[in-house]
């Protein structure tokens, strides 16, 4: 079994000050962890929190990256610049930027196969709204999402992680039952399955709303190798409780 992987995604949010001190006290508490264990930056920190991260066993991530791979593209970050600051792993298909940005399945695609040429791994956000949910559409909707990042990335999806993130639950408190985490998990295993010969390599996270108090539960389910952590990956005591949960859980 793979090890789970808990990865902050900071969001917004961050300065310099702030991270330092983030950096520190999870550094601090993290000890010999059982797990893979990343926080996820916004680009002009990447060079700040890859030299607090040097030595550590806590890895650095980034938000996104660029579907292009180089030129003429003002404010886009490409796969190999994030590749120059130790960036092991980058958030692609968040919903906010789905959302917010207007990013479509086949942009996504195109983004996890310039994480994937460039040597970082892509954790590729798939997830249904509450709308679709209570439609009834959850599966065919994180399906067809799946199958973009399958259709573009061949075999190479291997190297992926996933995270399962119900846009319903990201930011409101409101966390997908164990069942309902697990049964969605156990829908994407099985496309990844079909998708590649060497589908244990895949991890699929959970995200939306895990804190310390549920991490647990839904890290015990067969098919939750992990957690993306948006809001309790700032706060050190709740983002080490759920890596020590992960730990526990391995
Ligand atoms: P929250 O943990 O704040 O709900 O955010 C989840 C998320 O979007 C992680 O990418």
């Amino acid at each position: 079994m793979n090890r789970k992987l808990i990865a902050g995604n900071w969001k917004m949010n961050a300065s310099l000050a702030g991270n330092t001190a983030l950096v520190q006290a999870v550094l601090a508490g993290i000890g010999d962890a059982a797990c893979d264990a990343a926080v996820c930056v916004p680009a002009p920190y990447l060079a700040q929190v890859q030299g607090l991260l040097a030595g550590s066993t806590l890895a650095l991530g980034a938000q996104d990256v660029s579907s292009h791979e180089a030129g003429a593209y003002t404010g886009e970050v490409s796969a190999a610049m994030l590749r120059e600051f130790g960036v092991r792993y980058a958030i692609v298909g968040h919903s906010e930027r789905r959302q917010y940005h207007g990013e479509d399945d086949a942009v996504v695609a195109e983004k996890a196969r310039q994480a994937l040429a460039a040597g970082i791994t892509p954790i590729v956000c798939v997830g249904e709204t509450l709308a679709q949910r209570e439609s009834g559409a959850t599966e065919e909707v994180v399906k067809r999402q799946m199958a973009a990042v399958i259709h573009t990335n061949g075999h190479c999806i291997s190297e992926i992680v996933v995270a399962y993130e119900p846009v319903w639950a990201i930011g409101t408190g409101k966390t997908a039952s164990p069942e309902q985490a697990q049964q969605v998990h156990a829908v994407l295993r099985t496309q990844i399955k079909a998708a590649t010969s060497q589908p244990g390599r895949v991890r699929i996270l959970y995200g939306g709303s895990m804190n310390a108090a549920n991490a647990a539960q839904l890290l015990a389910q067969p098919d939750i190798d992990g957690g993306l952590i948006g809001g309790a990956s700032l706060k050190p005591a709740d983002f080490l409780s759920i890596i020590s949960a992960a730990s526990n859980a391995a």
